[in-house]
């Protein structure tokens, strides 16, 4: 080989190292862009043309007692919207004083959620609706009641056939009810100007704690639009939670109740965190009193890792900042 030609094919390779060199680093600067812009929580999209009247016909149905069988519980008896949606108590009170065996969860952005209840055994409006309505130790009432109720009152007569051209029936309740729910989302929360792009719209603090909520591994579950709510997850995925010294309640194994798969047991819905520092108590059968305590739960039991006080503190002035303004009747 000649010395000329050596020295054109040392110049291509040297010129093919630098290249594959330049190639690495610019995919590295997309990859590492790409993953900086993709955030496991996403901005509150509030639902578009809503039907005021339906908005308003359901607000009235979901606050009205006499929907229930003995005419004391309405809707918003366990879903208070003067309390965020929730009556703040550990489990809920039905007809009788009946005690249920679960904690509300909000009304707002409910909309929201892929699946309802902490099992998430309704899929769909209708059945959402149907259970509390029938369920014995809620409303205890039924359909039969609740139709025969609003088609003797004038009042609904008249709100029916001005937003629907009929007399009630069972469809349009539930639709009016669920419009209505659709309107209740917390929409616009400091974190989401966060998101888009205002670097001012949250402290110092709580961006620690999304990026403390984020490396503790949180986000794998509470993620989304609602920050949580599109997954079931086990209580006690790392650390058994229930054992010897916290002995299950045997009618809650969660998932379980409705599949009968072992490996189901004690699954729950992820819940949303949208609205959690205002909705104590905590957990599916409200045990936990503090947001403090759910959280260093959340990392022994969830992530096997035990979270230190001031970042538990850094986590809940982020979790603060994820509630917004309320859209009602867009
Ligand atoms: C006696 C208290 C009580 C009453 C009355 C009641 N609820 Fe509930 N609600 C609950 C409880 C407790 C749960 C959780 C039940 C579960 O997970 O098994 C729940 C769950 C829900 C959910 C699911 C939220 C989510 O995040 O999955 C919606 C929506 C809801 N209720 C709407 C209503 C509507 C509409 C009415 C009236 C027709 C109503 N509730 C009446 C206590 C009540
Ligand atoms: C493996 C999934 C998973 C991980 C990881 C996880 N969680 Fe949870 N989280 C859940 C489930 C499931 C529940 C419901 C538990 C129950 O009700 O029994 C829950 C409940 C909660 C609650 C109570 C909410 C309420 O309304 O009752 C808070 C607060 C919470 N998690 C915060 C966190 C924080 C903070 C972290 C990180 C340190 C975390 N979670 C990590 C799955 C997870």
């Amino acid at each position: 080989m000649s010395p000329h030609i050596a020295a054109i094919t040392y110049c291509k390779q040297t010129f093919k190292i630098i290249l594959i060199v330049i190639l690495i680093f610019v995919n590295n600067l997309f990859v590492y862009g790409a993953e900086k812009f993709r955030e496991p929580i996403t901005p509150v999209i509030p639902f578009n043309n809503l039907n005021k009247d339906k908005v308003s016909l359901g607000k009235k149905l979901f606050h009205d007692p006499k929907l229930s069988s003995d005419g004391t519980v309405s809707c918003a008896k366990c879903h208070n919207l003067e309390t965020n949606g929730v009556d703040l108590l550990p489990v809920s009170f039905g007809i009788n004083g009946e005690k249920g065996n679960r904690n509300s969860p909000t009304i707002i952005n409910a909309a929201l959620q892929y699946r309802f209840f902490w099992d998430g055994r309704a899929k769909t409006a209708e059945e959402q609706i149907t259970d509390p309505i029938e369920n014995p130790i809620e409303m205890g009432s039924s359909w039969q009641h609740i139709l025969l109720y609003l088609g003797s009152n004038n009042e609904y007569i008249s709100s029916f056939n001005q937003v629907y051209g009929v007399n009630p029936d069972r469809n349009l309740v539930i639709d009016a009810i669920a419009e209505f729910q659709k309107s209740l989302i917390s929409y616009n929360s400091p974190f989401d100007q966060y998101l888009k792009g205002d670097e001012n719209a949250i402290s110092p603090e709580a961006k620690e704690g999304y990026a403390l909520f984020k490396s503790y591994g949180c986000s794998q579950c509470h993620q989304g639009m609602n920050v949580g709510g599109n997954m079931f997850e086990k209580i006690g995925v790392i650390r058994p939670y229930y054992g010897k010294d916290n002995p299950a309640k045997l009618t809650d194994l969660g998932r379980y109740n409705l599949t009968g798969n072992k490996e189901d047991m004690y699954e729950f819905r992820v819940p949303s965190l949208r609205l959690v520092v205002k909705t104590p108590p905590y957990f599916h059968d409200g045990s936990i009193s503090t947001l403090n305590e759910a959280i260093q739960l959340m990392g022994k039991h969830q992530l096997g890792r035990d979270i230190k006080d001031d970042h538990v503190n850094k986590i809940i002035q982020f979790l603060a900042t994820l509630e917004g303004q309320l859209e009602s009747g867009k």
